[in-house]
Parts: C-alpha cells; sequence; structure tokens
C-alpha cells in the first residue's frame, strides 16, 4: 500500500514518498548455522553493494545463498538475483564464487538510506549433508547519494530518485499523453506506463509489473525502480557503433485532482569489449542521457575505483572520440585474471572485472551517478613459449632452455627423439631438468642431454667432415586445471665440423713398422682393420703384432714377415714390405682411409707364396752347399730353371707352381708345391742327368684348398689367400729317395713364412731357359712317390 506523506502544493513540488508495508508474520523453523572459517570468505561493503566472495573448494561447485529479512527466507534463483538487486557470479579463475548485493536489494534491512543491514545464508553441501552459514553484515554508503543513480550490474538495471528529482522530472519531460494518462488512471494507485521508441504501452499497476520482473521500491528518501535485462519493453539501440539498452517508464499516481509523474529513463551500454594490441577495449556513449554532460570518471578492477588520471597512470586508457568513452584495459593491469588454456596450441585469456563509474551532470546542476559492472575477457591469445639452444660443444651437452612458461603449466613429461624421461629425476638419470622461476609470474627449464646419452641421435657425414648430435624435444606442458597437454616441440642439432678420421704417424723399424695414434674425442667414430680383421686385443697376439693402447694413445708395432705385409721389388739386395692399416666408419663399415706404409728391409732368406701362384724365394746355398760362390750354378727341379739373380752365397728364383718341375701334393684341407734348389756343377750341366749333388734346399708353398679356383687350370692360378711357405736346407750325405731327405735341417734365423703380394694373375715370367711346361694333373702321379714320402713324414 502506497501512501502519500504530506499534501503536495502545486506550486512547491516538494513530495516526500514512503513505502509501508504491510506486515507479513512468517514463521520460520528456526535454523542451525555454522561458523564459517575465515579464510574461506570474505566480505566488503562497496560504495552502493555488498560483497561476498567464497571459496569454490570450500562451498563446493553449486553453493546456494539465501536472502534472510523478518519476512523468512528467500532463495536468491536466478530471475529472482535479477529482479531482487543479487548478483553471483562464478569465478573459476580464482576458484570463487562472488555474490554482489545491492543496498537496496530486497532483502536488506534500510534504516534512513544511510544504514543497510544484510543477511545471507550460504548453503553448501559437504558429502550429501547440506551446511548453512550465516552470514551478517552493515554497511553504509562510503560517498553521498547522488539524486539520480543508474547501476549497470551484471543482470539487471538499477536506477534511484531521490525525492526532488522524482518530482522535477515531471516537468522538464512531459512526454506523457495526458489523454491517455487521464484514460487509465482511474485508481489512486501508482500506475507505470512503458514507453518504447514512439510505441507507448498500456499502463499497469505496481503489482502487475512486478509479475512481468520490473521492481519499484520507495525508500525514506529514493524511488528505486529495477529491471533485468533484455525485457520485452527495453529498447535497443546502436550509439556509434555501441550497443545500448534503454528503458524508459513513467510512473504516475492520481491524487485526486493533482497527478504526479515520474519519468524514469535508465540507459545501459552493452558493449561487450574487444581487444587491440594488448588492451582489453570497452566503450560507452559518452552522454547516455540527452541533455548531460560528463564531468567525472572513476574506474578500477574488482570494485576498487580510482579517478580517470590515477587510473591513466597505472596504464589504462581513457579516449573519447565520436561521443564514445573509450577505455583501454593493459592486459597486465593489476587485478586481472589470467589463464592458460590448450586447443592444440597454448593460450592464454585475461579476464577482468570492470567497475566503471561516470558523473553527469544537467544543465540544472542535478546530479546522475552512473556505475557499470562489466566483466570483460580478452580473446584467447597465444601463449609465447620459447625454446633457446644454449648448447656450448665443449661442455659435449645439449643445454636446451625453455622458457616464458606461465605458472599454471608445469612440465608434465619430456620426450627426446621419442624416448620418454623423468622431468622429476628419481635414480641416476644422464639427463638434468632444472626449473627456474622468475618474478613476471613465467618459469622456465634447463635441460641438460650429455651428447653421448644413448637417445642422443649421431650422424657422421663423412663428404663434409661433419658430426651432428640431434635431440628432438617434445614437452608435455600442462595447465595446472586442464588435463589437455600442450606438447612444445625443439630441435636441437650440435655440429662439429672439421671431424676426419684419425691419422697414424708411422715409422720404419729395421724389423717392422710401427704405427702411433693420438686418441681423439671423435675416434668412436672409426674402427681399425687389418685386411677384413677388425683390431683387437687377440688379433694382435693371434698375428704376432705388438698392440698397446691407454687412454691417451695406441700404439701398434708390426714386426716383419707377420700377417698383413705385402712385399714388392724382392732382389737379393733388399726388398719392400707395406702394411696397410684401414679406418671404416663404424657405423657404415665402410673403408674411408688407410694408412699404408712401405719400408725397405732386407733378410738373408725368404720365401714368398703369391695369390696368383707364384713361388718367389731367397735362399743361402752356402748354407748347404760348400761350393761357396755358386749359386750361380743353382737350379730347380727342372733344370732348366735357373735363378733370377745370385751373389756369392744367395739365389734368387721366381716361378709359378705350374713350372719347373714343381710337385704338388694335396692335402684334406690344402695343397702343397713343393720344389728343391741343388747345385751344379760345371761337369753335371755338360753331362746333361748325371747329376749327383745330394746338397738340396727345399722351396714350399701351401694354400688352403678353400681359398683356391681353378686349381689344376692350365691357364692360371688364383687364390684367396697368399700361401705359406717354406724353406728347408738340406746338408750333404743323405739321399734323395731314401733317408736322404731326412738329414739335418737349417732354418734361417728369420721367420721364413712370407706371403707374397697379393697380386690379379699375371703373365708368367719367363725363366731362364726354362720352357714353362705347365703344372698339369698328371704330374702328381709322376711324382706319386714324393707326394706319398711327404705324407708319411719322411720329408721332414
Ligand atoms: C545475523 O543477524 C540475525 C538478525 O539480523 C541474527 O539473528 C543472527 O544471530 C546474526 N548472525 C550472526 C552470525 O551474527
Ligand atoms: C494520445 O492518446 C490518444 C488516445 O489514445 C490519441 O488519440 C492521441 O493522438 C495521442 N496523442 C499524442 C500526442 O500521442
Ligand atoms: C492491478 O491490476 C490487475 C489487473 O488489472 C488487477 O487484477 C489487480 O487487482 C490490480 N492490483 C492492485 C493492487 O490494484
Ligand atoms: C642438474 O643441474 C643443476 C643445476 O645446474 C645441478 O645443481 C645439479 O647438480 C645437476 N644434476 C645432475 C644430476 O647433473
Ligand atoms: C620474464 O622474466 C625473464 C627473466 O627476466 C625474461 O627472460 C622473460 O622474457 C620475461 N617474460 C615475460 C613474458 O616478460
Ligand atoms: C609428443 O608426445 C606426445 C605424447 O607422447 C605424442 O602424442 C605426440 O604425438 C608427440 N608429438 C610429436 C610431434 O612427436
Ligand atoms: C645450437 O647450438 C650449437 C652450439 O652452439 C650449434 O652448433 C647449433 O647450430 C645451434 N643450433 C641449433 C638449431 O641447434
Ligand atoms: C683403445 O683405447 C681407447 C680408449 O681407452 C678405446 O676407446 C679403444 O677402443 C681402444 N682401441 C682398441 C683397438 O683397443
Ligand atoms: C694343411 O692341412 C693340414 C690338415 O689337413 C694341416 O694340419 C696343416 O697345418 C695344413 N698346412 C698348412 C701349411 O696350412
Ligand atoms: C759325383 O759323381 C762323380 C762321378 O760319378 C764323382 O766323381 C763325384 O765325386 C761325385 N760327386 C759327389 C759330390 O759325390
Amino acid at each position: 500500500m502506497l501512501v502519500l506523506d504530506s499534501a503536495v502544493t502545486p506550486g512547491a513540488m516538494s513530495v516526500r514518498l514512503s513505502f509501508g508495508v504491510a506486515l507479513v508474520l512468517f514463521l520460520s523453523s528456526p535454523v542451525r548455522s555454522e561458523i564459517i572459517p575465515d579464510e574461506v570468505h570474505h566480505m566488503e561493503c562497496h560504495d552502493r553493494y555488498l560483497m561476498i566472495a567464497a571459496d569454490l573448494s570450500f562451498t563446493g561447485n553449486n553453493p546456494r545463498f539465501v536472502a534472510v529479512d523478518k519476512k523468512g527466507l528467500h532463495e536468491l534463483t536466478k530471475p529472482y538475483q535479477a529482479k531482487c538487486g543479487y548478483s553471483i557470479t562464478h569465478i573459476h579463475l580464482l576458484n570463487l564464487v562472488e555474490l554482489r548485493a545491492s543496498f537496496f536489494s530486497c532483502h536488506t534491512e534500510n534504516i534512513n538510506d544511510q544504514v543497510f543491514m544484510f543477511n545471507i545464508h550460504l548453503i553448501t553441501m559437504h558429502n550429501e549433508v547440506e551446511k548453512i552459514y550465516a552470514l551478517n553484515k552493515t554497511c553504509s554508503p562510503s560517498v553521498p547519494w547522488s539524486p539520480r543513480e543508474v547501476t549497470c550490474e551484471a543482470n539487471y538495471i538499477e536506477v534511484s530518485l531521490g525525492n526532488e528529482v522524482s518530482c522535477r522530472s515531471r516537468l522538464q519531460r512531459d512526454e506523457l499523453n495526458s489523454t491517455k494518462v487521464m484514460q487509465s488512471s482511474v485508481a489512486s494507485d501508482w500506475q507505470v506506463m512503458f514507453q518504447r521508441a514512439d510505441e507507448q504501452m498500456l499502463p499497469m499497476n505496481l503489482s502487475q509489473a512486478k509479475k512481468q520482473g520490473y521492481m519499484f521500491d520507495f525508500t525514506d528518501g529514493r524511488l528505486v525502480f529495477r529491471t533485468p535485462y533484455e525485457q520485452p519493453e527495453c529498447l535497443l539501440v546502436q550509439e556509434n557503433g555501441v550497443p545500448v539498452e534503454m528503458i524508459h517508464a513513467t510512473l504516475f499516481s492520481k491524487q485526486g485532482w493533482i497527478v504526479l509523474m515520474v519519468d524514469l529513463v535508465v540507459a545501459c551500454s552493452m558493449y561487450p569489449g574487444s581487444y587491440e594490441n594488448g588492451y582489453v577495449i570497452w566503450k560507452t556513449p559518452e552522454i547516455l542521457f540527452p541533455g548531460f554532460h560528463s564531468t567525472k570518471i572513476n574506474m578500477g578492477l574488482n570494485g576498487n575505483l580510482v579517478e580517470q588520471q590515477a587510473a591513466e597512470q597505472k596504464g589504462y586508457t581513457v579516449e573519447v572520440k565520436d561521443n564514445t568513452i573509450d577505455v583501454g584495459i593493459p592486459n597486465t593491469a593489476e587485478g586481472g585474471y589470467r589463464r592458460s588454456f590448450v586447443v592444440d596450441h597454448l593460450y592464454e585469456f585475461y579476464t577482468f572485472c570492470l567497475c566503471f563509474e561516470q558523473v553527469l551532470m544537467d544543465n540544472n546542476g542535478i546530479e546522475t551517478t552512473l556505475r557499470f559492472h562489466r566483466t570483460l575477457m580478452t580473446p584467447l591469445l597465444p601463449c609465447s613459449v620459447y625454446t633457446e639452444n644454449q648448447t656450448n660443444l665443449e661442455d659435449h651437452k645439449f643445454t636446451v632452455y625453455v622458457g616464458d612458461v606461465p605458472e599454471d603449466v608445469e612440465l608434465t613429461s619430456i620426450h627426446l627423439n621419442g624416448h620418454e624421461r623423468q622431468v622429476h629425476c628419481t635414480n641416476k638419470c644422464s639427463h638434468n631438468i632444472t626449473r627456474v622461476s622468475y618474478h613476471n609470474n613465467t618459469h622456465g627449464y634447463i635441460l641438460e642431454v650429455p651428447f653421448d646419452d644413448p637417445v642422443a641421435l649421431c650422424q657422421y657425414l663423412e663428404e663434409e667432415s661433419v658430426l651432428q648430435y640431434s635431440l628432438d624435444i617434445n614437452y608435455t606442458l600442462t595447465v595446472k586445471t586442464q588435463s589437455k597437454p600442450y606438447y612444445h616441440l625443439a630441435s636441437i642439432v650440435a655440429t662439429f665440423t672439421d671431424v676426419s678420421p684419425p691419422v697414424f704417424d708411422v715409422d720404419c723399424l729395421e724389423t717392422g713398422i710401427s704405427f702411433k695414434l693420438g686418441h681423439r674425442p671423435f675416434d668412436f667414430l672409426w674402427e681399425i682393420f687389418i685386411g677384413s680383421e677388425p683390431l683387437t686385443a687377440e688379433l694382435a697376439t693371434h698375428r704376432g703384432y705388438f698392440l698397446s693402447n691407454n687412454s691417451q694413445s695406441l700404439l701398434l708395432e708390426v714386426p716383419l714377415f707377420t700377417d698383413g705385409y705385402e712385399y714388392t721389388e724382392i732382389t737379393l739386395g733388399g726388398f719392400f714390405g707395406t702394411f696397410t692399416i684401414l679406418m671404416k666408419n663404424a657405423g657404415t663399415s665402410v673403408a674411408q682411409t688407410s694408412t699404408e706404409k712401405t719400408c725397405p728391409f732386407s733378410s738373408n732368406e725368404l720365401i714368398m707364396c703369391s695369390t696368383d701362384g707364384r713361388i718367389t724365394a731367397v735362399v743361402d746355398v752356402s748354407l748347404v752347399m760348400s761350393h761357396g760362390g755358386l749359386a750361380m750354378g743353382t737350379k730347380l727341379l727342372d733344370k732348366r730353371c735357373r735363378p733370377k739373380e745370385t751373389d756369392k752365397t744367395r739365389a734368387l728364383f721366381s716361378f709359378p707352381v705350374s713350372s719347373c718341375g714343381t710337385m704338388v701334393k694335396i692335402g684334406r684341407q690344402n695343397v702343397t708345391y713343393i720344389n728343391e734348389i741343388s747345385y751344379q756343377t760345371s761337369l753335371n750341366v755338360r753331362s746333361g742327368f748325371l747329376d749327383n749333388a745330394t746338397e738340396r734346399v727345399g722351396v714350399q708353398c701351401t694354400y688352403p684348398l678353400s681359398g683356391l679356383y681353378l686349381l689344376f687350370s692350365k691357364i692360371r692360378f688364383e687364390s684367396d689367400s697368399v700361401g705359406v711357405g717354406k724353406i728347408t736346407h738340406t746338408l750333404p750325405g743323405a739321399g734323395v729317395h731314401t733317408s736322404g731327405l731326412r738329414g739335418p735341417i737349417r732354418s734361417t734365423a728369420l721367420p721364413q713364412t712370407v706371403p707374397a703380394t697379393k697380386k690379379p694373375p699375371s703373365k708368367p715370367a719367363l725363366f731362364m731357359g726354362a720352357d714353362q711346361p705347365p703344372a698339369q694333373f698328371f704330374k702328381v702321379s709322376k711324382f706319386y712317390n714324393y707326394a706319398r714320402n711327404y705324407e708319411r713324414g719322411e720329408y721332414l
């Protein structure tokens, strides 16, 4: 029931309104209320509202609020909030629920518009058990009331007018169609009529309006009108690109012959916010109410208002263009909320709870204060997580920094070249991850992976002499509040140039060749081979090399006549021995370089069995023959075969196995070619076959059968490997066919087993007086007795 307090004199036009409420007795059962811990809630009085914030982790996700007044409990459902001056938002970024209750909210006790007593229950569910927390707070306006105040809340518009304005406005805006008013306002009750542009709607009484979601209230000194947004009676317009919602209501009451009228025009910018170069932009028309001018602007975040100048000093921008106020809030503004978000890429967005206050003045000096509560959000902005290659080749490890990782993002897993590695190493790890934090709310991680870590890929580019270690890193970064991870990828390559195979220092020794090698970091890229065999301690022992290897250097000495030598230019004066070491790429097993050393050597005797089936032997005949100085007279079994070269005591023979009467002995696994050097006097030269000398030097070459091709071929001999040669010396006094060969045998001091140069089979060389009858199979039978004696061991 509305009552006009005092008589209204037409001249003064001063009206005092009051709202007497019929007392409704509402007996609610007594509520058992719990004490809410201080750390999980916060209550704060602002200029025109009370703010209550509660921790969602305490309240659960769906806390309820109930307003309590003398009439009872009022559940604050969504439509009821907008109608009654409450606004509840969940700020998930802060894990908070926030309630803002207007001083004029329906269930707040108002004492003379100066003291407002709030009594609100927060209801939570803990394990299906409902708990009630009573929250009481008393607030007083910190700034005096303006004659007109408009609040554009998140979910409603509220306007309050002081008494004086309520009456004056009738004079200034006589927009009502008086005929219509007179026709419909028969009752003495207040009526309200909405207008939209030129369209006037039918008047209705306040209870009808309330049913439609509007709220009118008369406090001690103010008329309060509240409407949710987007009511059917509202008008949406664009002003210079800024959407504006307006509502125009006229209240009137006929009291006898007086008609009281209150014209209520409210408008709010509905600009949703935009984003430009690091600023969130919010706009509002400079003059929302015609006939007014703007005098003052205050703004801030989360209800903390400062004057325009102070805001600008904090980095906010305020610009007026096209009759529009543009407010820019920098991303980094204090009070903004930031969160990371993953959709394929890593993004971040900022949320700002902007409070904007504008004081407007009309020509009569009547002030209107306009307040906005707007939640503004940036679009998803790409996050600038970056990787930096801090690798220093000398450290022999990858050092990779990933930086600008936002505070709400953690490294949860890491894959190095596809292999998962622990972020927080518990056991011994070869890699190392160190977290680095900064004051600007970002952090980074330093990853260290030694080049010799099994996950690191190593590639040697032979042609460029370049060694590359590469590491593909897949960082799994997880936003704390989101399960979907973001994969940040980086590929790091560390390149060593001028990486070439090791080079030996080589020296000729009197009895062999020495190879020396100082170890270098990348020697593991190569393997040392001798022929087809890798150099190992076993091989060295087996072949009679001397090998010494420590962490600094490797020394290999190969004595003359050991496996691996090749001999060339054999003369009585000396010969050349060549030893070759191969460096094979350990990965591809392809020989990359070889170290070949040829040294001159001399030896009293030697025998060489070449792969093309040639026996080359230097024999010292003086060891068995007393006819010193007559080496020139020596011959092979086929007497036509004479030495190539002789000096006083020694003769050099060189002949193919298929010639010079060479005997063939075939064993199970090898074949042996045997010949004999004997002395021929001038006498028996003349008498041809009357030779009776018993001093002989045996020469023989044994080839493994498995390595031979085309055995007994007339054309050529070919063996995989050189043969094993042997020289035996038989002193006079022994018969050839019987025990003669069993005579004392002397070996020369140096090893006699001399492998020959492996050459492609060549044309047989011409021999002194030799007609080269090729060895043929029948020759074996001719020398069968010899062969049999060999088998019986009698020859030795
Ligand atoms: C809150 O206020 C109501 C009445 O205004 C009172 O009954 C209640 O005890 C108060 N509760 C607390 C916790 O102060
Ligand atoms: C006022 O309303 C009456 C009746 O609805 C109508 O005839 C008249 O034209 C209106 N006047 C104006 C100025 O709108
Ligand atoms: C308001 O108007 C409705 C419909 O015209 C009517 O039923 C109701 O009684 C009125 N209420 C008051 C308080 O006059
Ligand atoms: C990892 O790096 C940190 C910082 O450089 C160092 O203190 C730590 O000893 C390292 N851990 C290992 C296992 O190398
Ligand atoms: C944060 O601080 C670090 C260290 O001063 C700097 O390297 C980095 O660029 C800063 N990040 C941002 C986003 O400002
Ligand atoms: C990165 O790691 C994740 C998880 O193992 C995987 O699903 C993703 O395919 C990886 N990305 C690339 C480019 O290897
Ligand atoms: C990383 O740093 C190393 C050492 O300074 C360098 O060799 C390499 O080229 C760098 N770049 C990349 C992309 O890995
Ligand atoms: C020699 O020693 C080095 C270092 O100890 C080792 O890497 C290399 O394999 C050794 N080489 C041979 C042939 O044993
Ligand atoms: C020839 O083969 C026999 C076995 O049949 C073997 O004992 C002998 O050592 C071989 N001779 C040579 C020189 O390889
Ligand atoms: C070889 O035989 C001849 C005559 O038959 C003989 O005069 C000579 O002494 C013999 N020589 C040897 C070394 O036995």
